[in-house]
C-alpha cells in the first residue's frame, strides 16, 4: 500500500495512507500526540521504577524513541515490547529522521531502535530494551510469562481498521497486564471505552492531545 510522507502542525512528520485516508499520528501534531497521549498519560503515568510497555503498532518508532529518552532520563529500567504487521522501509525510517528533532543522542537511540532485529528482545540502552514482534495482532497470543504495566494502543483509527479495536483483542491485552496496568489510546469513542470496561479495565476519560477533546486510559484495578 502506498505510504506518503507528511507534515504534521508542530513540524514533525508522519506517515500518510491515501488508500485508507489515514495517517500514522495526529496531523495536530505527531511528536505532541506521541508525547501526551502515550508516554504522559501512559509510561510516566505508572509508578512502576521498571515498566513493561506493550504496543499496539510499531509503526515509525516514534513513541518506541520518546518512551527510550525518557527511560535514559529518569534512569527507569525499561522493558518495551511492540508488535508490526507492515514494517516502514529504510527509506521512510531516514526521510522521518525522527532522532533530529531532539539531539545527537536521540538520532543514536532512532537508529539502535530501527536497527534491531525483529522477534528478538535487543538491549538499546542502560534503560531500555526492545522487542519488536513482526506479527499480526488479530492472529497473536501472549505468553503466560508476557505481562505488561502499560499498554500503547496506537492501532489505525477504528473507523478505518475496525477489527484491532474488537473485545476479543482487548481482552487478550487485558488479561497479559499486570494489576494496576495502564491501558492509553487516542480515540475517546464510546463505543471503545464500553468494550475495555467490559474486559475489567476501569475507565476514565482525559482531555485529547491538540485537535481532539477527549482521550480514553483504563486502569486494571
Ligand atoms: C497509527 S499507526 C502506529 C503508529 C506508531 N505507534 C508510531 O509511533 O509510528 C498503526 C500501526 O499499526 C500497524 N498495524 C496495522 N494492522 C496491524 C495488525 N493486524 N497487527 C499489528 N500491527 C498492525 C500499522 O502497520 C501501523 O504501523
Amino acid at each position: 500500500m502506498e505510504r506518503r510522507l507528511i507534515d504534521t502542525a508542530d513540524g514533525s512528520k508522519t506517515l500518510f495512507i491515501p488508500a485508507m485516508d489515514e495517517q500514522y499520528h495526529s496531523v495536530n501534531g505527531a511528536l505532541t500526540e506521541s508525547n501526551y497521549v502515550f508516554l504522559q498519560q501512559g509510561y510516566c503515568a505508572h509508578p512502576s521504577a521498571s515498566p513493561a510497555v506493550f504496543e499496539v503498532g510499531f509503526g515509525t518508532g516514534l513513541n518506541a524513541l520518546v518512551t527510550a529518552m525518557e527511560a535514559n532520563k529518569s534512569k527507569r529500567k525499561t522493558r518495551f515490547v511492540s508488535i508490526e504487521k507492515y514494517p516502514v522501509t529504510p527509506d521512510e525510517i531516514q526521510a522521518l529522521d525522527y532522532g533530529r528533532l531532539f539531539s545527537e543522542e536521540a538520532i543514536h537511540l532512532f537508529q539502535e531502535i530501527h536497527a534491531a532485529e525483529w522477534n528478538k528482545e535487543v538491549t538499546v540502552s542502560d534503560h531500555f530494551s526492545l522487542l519488536k514482534i513482526h506479527a499480526d495482532l488479530t492472529e497473536y497470543d501472549f505468553t503466560e510469562e508476557q505481562k505488561f504495566d502499560v499498554i500503547y494502543f496506537d492501532a489505525f483509527g477504528p473507523d478505518k481498521q475496525p477489527n484491532m479495536w474488537q473485545n476479543d483483542i482487548f481482552l487478550k491485552i487485558y488479561h497479559a497486564c499486570r494489576q494496576d496496568a495502564i491501558f492509553v489510546t487516542y480515540s475517546a469513542k464510546g463505543e471503545i471505552r464500553r468494550k475495555l470496561a467490559a474486559c475489567g479495565f476501569s475507565m476514565e476519560r482525559l482531555p485529547g492531545p491538540p485537535g481532539k477533546r477527549q482521550m480514553l486510559r483504563g486502569i486494571n484495578k
